[in-house]
């Protein structure tokens, strides 16, 4: 089994105070900032760039989860990995040439990723499976947090466990996470569990109570609660 990890996105902190909540909430337990890039046309909602990206960059050294939401994604695979990304993830959907884009991002010496939407076949990795590091399985429509996640997706995902077979590949769910479904999620295969509502709800005072409780669901799934 790959190890898990816990990615908060931070589409749902406080981007008044985004440094210090990105420190508050790495300091809680989290494992991977997830960073959400969304542009109004990929998806219906626009949040920031690289350069918003960079600045907080500086204030963990955490393993930064760039998850772009945009299309044409090409031209700004350079500008994320220049502004601190470890991880550069597309979507299938963003354009005809998924193979080409993740090229693009081992030459800038990142990991690559794909993402699907919940309406996008698993099929689509088919090809591309050698030329990747990281799956990210859409459970909600991507564009907003706080959605309700859509149980359908737990089939692909085991689906797609299996087609990774023992490849070095993580595979990352993202979408309506929470402590209650987050065993079901591991139990079909997921490592990487992205939550954005559930990790930031109640406050800084909540973070590693949150954290907590969607770690324990996991290992449980896992085996691995000591
Ligand atoms: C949605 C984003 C998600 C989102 C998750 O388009 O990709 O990362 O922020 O938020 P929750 O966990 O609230 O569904
Ligand atoms: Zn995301």
């Amino acid at each position: 089994m790959r190890p898990f990890q816990i990615c908060p996105s931070i589409l749902s902190a406080d981007f008044a105070r985004l440094g210090d909540d990105v420190r508050a909430v790495m300091a809680a337990g989290g494992d991977v900032v997830h960073v959400d890039v969304m542009d109004g046309h990929f998806v219906p909602n626009i949040t920031f760039g690289p350069d918003v990206m960079k600045s907080i960059r500086k204030v963990t050294d955490k393993v930064f989860d760039v998850h772009l939401m945009i299309s044409p994604v090409d031209p700004y695979l350079e500008a994320f990995a220049k502004g601190g990304a470890d991880i550069i993830t597309v979507h299938a959907e963003a354009g005809p040439h998924l193979h080409r884009s993740l090229q693009a991002i081992r030459a800038l010496g990142k990991k690559a990723g794909v993402s699907l939407n919940p309406g996008t076949p698993e099929s689509v990795l088919e090809y591309v499976l050698d030329d990747l590091d990281l799956i990210l399985v859409m459970t909600v429509n991507p564009g907003f947090g706080g959605q309700k996640f859509i149980p359908a997706c737990l089939d692909k995902i085991r689906r797609i466990h299996a087609m990774i077979g023992d490849r070095p590949i993580d595979l990352e769910v993202d979408g309506g996470l929470t402590a209650d479904n987050a065993g079901a999620i591991v139990a079909a295969g997921a490592n990487w569990l992205v939550a954005g509502s559930a990790v930031f709800k109640g406050g800084e005072p909540a973070y590693k109570s949150n954290i907590d409780a969607i770690r324990r669901a996991a290992l449980t799934a896992r085996g691995e609660l000591v």
